[in-house]
């Protein structure tokens, strides 16, 4: 059985175009068939405003379908009562583009991480040790320096934040993970490096990922499959290599054709 399943998934959106024009609609994820293994990363690919953040707003259950459904381990999210729920929510978590906008700039790590940590052991609120000890750990996972953990974010370069951030994520002890462009805000020598530290992570951890990014050069090495996704559609499903020496579609082909020919 299939760890998620996206069964026929559709968000319209109802756009004002104008005051007396009627309100235009957007599919955003367009009848969306996609089956996700445990322990796979899956690398959704795609050009600006095809319907990536949609797709994991809707996975993440932060947005409604229009139509289809989410499917978890043989369960539709949708007949899931309002407890579990929340409790399912610990087992998805999200990593963003900007780590600065995501990371409270009040929050020190270690409340950061230990906010996150209490989610899923809340007892561990009577037991500081034990849950700096946790943070720590997370810390160290992540590969930054324990003796941080009294630091803000605004004392971190942006490798270091978005490294805070995925601590976080895994604070919760997910099983999914949605990466939504983590490391288009960062240097390319830094880039590499948090792909790194994903890719150990998932192995690990056995964590199911789904890496979205516009630039296929990211996902090459990181993804088993890659889905190709053009106007709320996916156009292209396949092995990750194979996506990148046959790609079918014209927008793979285009998404490859952007990827510049001399890296250093
Ligand atoms: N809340 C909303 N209301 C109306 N339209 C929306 C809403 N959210 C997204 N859209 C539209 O849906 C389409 C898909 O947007 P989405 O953000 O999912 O694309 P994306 O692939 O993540 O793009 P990007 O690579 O730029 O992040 C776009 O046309 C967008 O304008
Ligand atoms: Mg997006």
């Amino acid at each position: 059985m299939a760890y998620l399943e996206l069964e026929n998934l559709t968000k319209h959106f109802r756009r004002r175009t104008g005051l007396f024009t009627p309100p235009e609609i957007v599919k955003a994820v367009d009848h969306v068939d996609l089956s996700i293994n445990e322990g796979e990363i899956i690398g959704l690919v795609g050009e600006s405003g095809c319907g990536k953040s949609t797709l994991s707003r809707l996975i993440m259950q932060l947005l409604m379908p229009t139509e289809g459904s989410v499917v978890l381990q043989g369960k539709r999210l949708a007949d899931l009562t309002p407890e579990e729920i929340r409790k399912r929510r610990r087992d998805f978590q999200m990593i963003f583009q900007d780590p600065y906008a995501s990371l409270n700039p009040r929050m020190t790590i270690f409340s950061t991480i230990a906010e996150a940590v209490l989610t899923r052991h809340p007892d561990l609120g009577k037991d500081w040790d034990k849950l700096t000890a946790q943070v720590s750990l997370l810390m160290e996972q992540v590969g930054l320096d324990s003796r941080y953990i009294r630091k803000y974010p605004h004392e971190f370069s942006g490798g270091q934040r978005q490294r805070i951030a995925i601590a976080r994520a895994l604070a919760t002890e997910p099983k999914l993970i949605i990466a939504d462009e983590p490391v288009s805000a960062l240097d390319v020598s830094i880039q590499s490096q948090i792909l790194n530290l994903l890719r150990h992570l998932q192995r690990d951890l056995n964590l199911t990922m789904i890496f979205i990014t516009h630039d296929l050069s990211v996902v090459r090495y990181i993804a088993d499959r890659i889905a190709v996704m053009e106007k709320g559609k996916i156009v292209e499903l396949g092995e990750s290599e194979s996506v990148f020496k046959n790609p079918q579609s014209p927008c793979a082909q285009v998404l490859l054709n952007a990827i510049p020919k001399i890296q250093f």
